[in-house]
């Protein structure tokens, strides 16, 4: 962490959940993250705290968020504004529902479904437009980084992503470095690869756009993050937050790990 960026912690809860226990579980965030459940400040509000449900949850868990700070984000946005894309769902619908935020280019899409770099830019292009905060996934499979490749590919997915998008476009927007290797395998970067990556990523944003813009942006890592390892990880100088999975899918553990970030922060002289 570093006292002038504000933590990021994301719940992708993936294709799980159904109605009843989405809602719950978003209750049970809010109550873990909001005024009752913490002292002596709220986590909601030394943290940005994001949780993305599966879209046709997204309204219910919205209800459920009510005027809580925890943000509602979707997992994926289409590269297109409207028209005849059948079952996708655009940025503008998005906000419509409430969302703030968007994941975008997850490894079970670029990997899962093929999506590539230059899908992923009209994507982030169209989702930043909106006004979403998207939350960029980046990272190397195993293969990539056995043969020593993980910090090029890892820096080609961001220059491609980017492209030509402005710095002020761009500003709202989180990095995440999620290694292939590490996403539901319970095999989690070290904490100094982890730190390693991060900073290649902060020195690719410097170089796409300046020193400033890199010192300002948010980069948080993914794969595996739980109650237990996230403290180690988030102490990193590099690493302000986390994406999280399976952890994000029980309200406890997602508030530890909200919890591990506000105290690395805070350890940093950040509040
Ligand atoms: P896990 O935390 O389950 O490894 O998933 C990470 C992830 O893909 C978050 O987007």
């Amino acid at each position: 962490m570093h006292a002038e960026r504000r933590p990021f912690i994301g719940g992708n809860w993936k294709m799980n959940s159904d109605l009843a226990s989405a809602v719950e579980l978003a209750e049970a965030v809010v109550a873990a993250l909001g005024p009752a459940g913490a002292a002596p400040h709220a986590l909601e509000e030394t943290v940005d705290a994001a949780v993305f449900p599966p879209f046709p949850y997204l309204q219910a868990v919205g209800r459920a968020l009510g005027h809580s700070a925890v943000m509602l984000g979707g997992q994926d946005c289409s590269a297109e504004a409207s028209g005849a894309f059948t079952g996708q769902v655009s940025a503008d619908m998005l906000c419509d529902l409430g969302c703030r935020s968007v994941i975008i280019g997850h490894s079970e899409r670029r990997h899962g479904l093929g999506e590539d770099d230059a899908l992923l830019h009209q994507k982030l292009a169209i989702a930043l437009e909106s006004g979403l905060a998207a939350v960029l996934c980046v990272g190397e499979t195993l293969s990539e980084r056995d043969e020593g490749r993980a910090e090029g590919v890892v820096r080609a997915q961001l220059r491609g992503c980017f492209g030509t998008l402005t710095a002020e476009t761009v500003e709202r927007a989180v990095v995440a470095y999620e290694p292939v290797w590490a996403i539901g395998t319970g095999r989690t970067a070290s904490p100094a690869d982890a730190q390693r990556m991060h900073a290649a990523i902060r020195h690719e944003l410097g170089s796409l756009y300046d020193s400033r813009f890199a010192a300002k942006a948010r980069v948080i890592y993914g794969g595996s993050v739980n109650a237990k390892n996230a403290r180690a990880i988030f102490d990193q100088p590099d690493v302000d937050g986390g994406l999280i999975g399976g952890a994000s899918l029980k309200a406890g553990d997602f508030a530890s790990i909200c919890r591990a970030a506000a105290e690395a922060w805070s350890a940093t002289g950040g509040h």
